[in-house]
């Protein structure tokens, strides 16, 4: 089902939490909520299940309004970062619970359970206690009770922050996997840009109450709207120059600028996109850092410090140690020019 919001407005406790946002998720579609912490992300999906009031807008299920729906009526579910699972209970009965208020005849649960426990890799796993279980079973249980409504939309609240980065990315994996096949209108809320980059057909950054840009992963790490985005995903550079006929030219490279106006600018270069080289003596690299396959580089020129990534073993083979007078070079993958910050 698509899912359209728009100019959706939320105030709590006099606090405008939401600010006219506007928000379209394609039919079968996973699209992430990314944001710092009480940007609003958990305001938006409580929205859109019904579960609070919301003081302007509107909010459609393909052409249906329902922000004045009772939530059990929208089937939307939400699966919480705590889960809400019954922990004296057993899995099956869990799972059944949502079946149990549709009034889903009994033979007919005994095999969506099964299904859906072979479908989340707990096979056989019916009459275990959630108590018994580890915090990764039971998100696994959360997921399953979640399927087992087949919801409209699929409203996720960081239901894996609480997991080691392994687990994370097994059940970030299953959970895209099991929604592509079932082709569930998804939104994931994460703070993790690893986890939004990863599972999302789009990203929508939040910031304050309003979303910042929405768009591909790819999108908006390579074209971000503004530095704040930027910012977001990661280390930056920026290299001052001058935009003339849509030409960019700067004291350390020159590069096409399709599309912007003359001016003066600052082109974003991504730390994976500065080259430290053996051979001249521009920089000197004041600071390595191993970290396993990569290392971090701070390179200082008469007039800048550079962010660096780059592999390790390149690094080593190159006899590029800290201290040592070396040579760059820029390669961005894509050209993002900022207008000149005004002091
Ligand atoms: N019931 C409420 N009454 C008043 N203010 C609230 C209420 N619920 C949330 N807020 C406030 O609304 C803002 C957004 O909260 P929300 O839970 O949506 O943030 P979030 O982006 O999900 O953050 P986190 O990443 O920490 O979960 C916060 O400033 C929070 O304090
Ligand atoms: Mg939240």
């Amino acid at each position: 089902m698509e899912l359209k919001i728009e100019n959706l407005e939320v105030t709590l406790q006099k606090n405008k939490i939401l600010n006219r946002v506007s928000l379209t998720v394609k039919s079968g579609e996973l699209i992430s909520l990314l944001g710092a912490s009480g940007c609003g992300k958990s305001t938006m999906l409580k929205s859109i299940a019904g579960l609070l009031d919301i003081e302007k807008g509107r909010i459609c299920l393909d052409a249906k309004e329902i922000q004045n729906m009772a939530p059990e009526k929208r089937g939307t579910v939400i699966v919480f970062q705590d889960l809400r699972l019954f922990p004296h209970m057993t899995v099956e009965k869990n799972i059944a619970f949502p079946m149990e208020l549709k009034k889903v005849p009994k033979a007919r649960q005994k095999e969506i359970i099964k299904k859906l426990l072979e479908d989340v890799q707990l096979p056989g796993f019916e009459k275990r206690k959630i108590k018994e279980m580890s915090g990764g079973q039971m998100q696994r249980v959360a997921l399953a009770r979640a399927l087992a409504c087949e919801p409209s939309i699929l409203l996720l609240d960081e239901p894996f922050s609480g997991l080691d980065e392994k687990l994370r990315l097994e059940m970030g994996a299953l959970v895209r996997k099991l929604q592509k096949e079932r082709k569930i209108t998804t939104i994931l809320v994460t703070h993790d840009k690893k986890e939004a980059l990863q599972m999302s057909d789009r990203i929508a950054l939040m910031s304050n109450g309003h979303i910042l840009q929405y768009a591909s992963p790819t999108e908006i790490f390579q074209h971000p709207e503004n530095r704040q985005v930027a910012a977001y995903f990661g280390k930056a550079n920026y290299i001052e120059g001058t935009v003339q006929k849509e030409q960019f030219d700067s004291d350390y490279i020159s590069c096409e600028a399709k599309g912007y106006a003359d001016g003066k600018y600052e082109l974003l270069v991504r730390p994976f996109d500065v080259k430290v080289i053996a051979e001249g003596s521009a920089v000197e690299i004041r600071e390595m850092t191993y970290l396993g396959e990569t290392v971090d580089l701070y390179l200082q020129d008469e007039k800048q410090t550079f962010y660096a990534q780059d592999i390790s073993a390149r690094i080593h083979a190159a006899g590029l140690m800290e201290g040592a007078k070396a040579g760059i070079e820029f390669a961005p993958e894509s050209i993002c020019l900022f207008p000149e910050e005004k002091e």
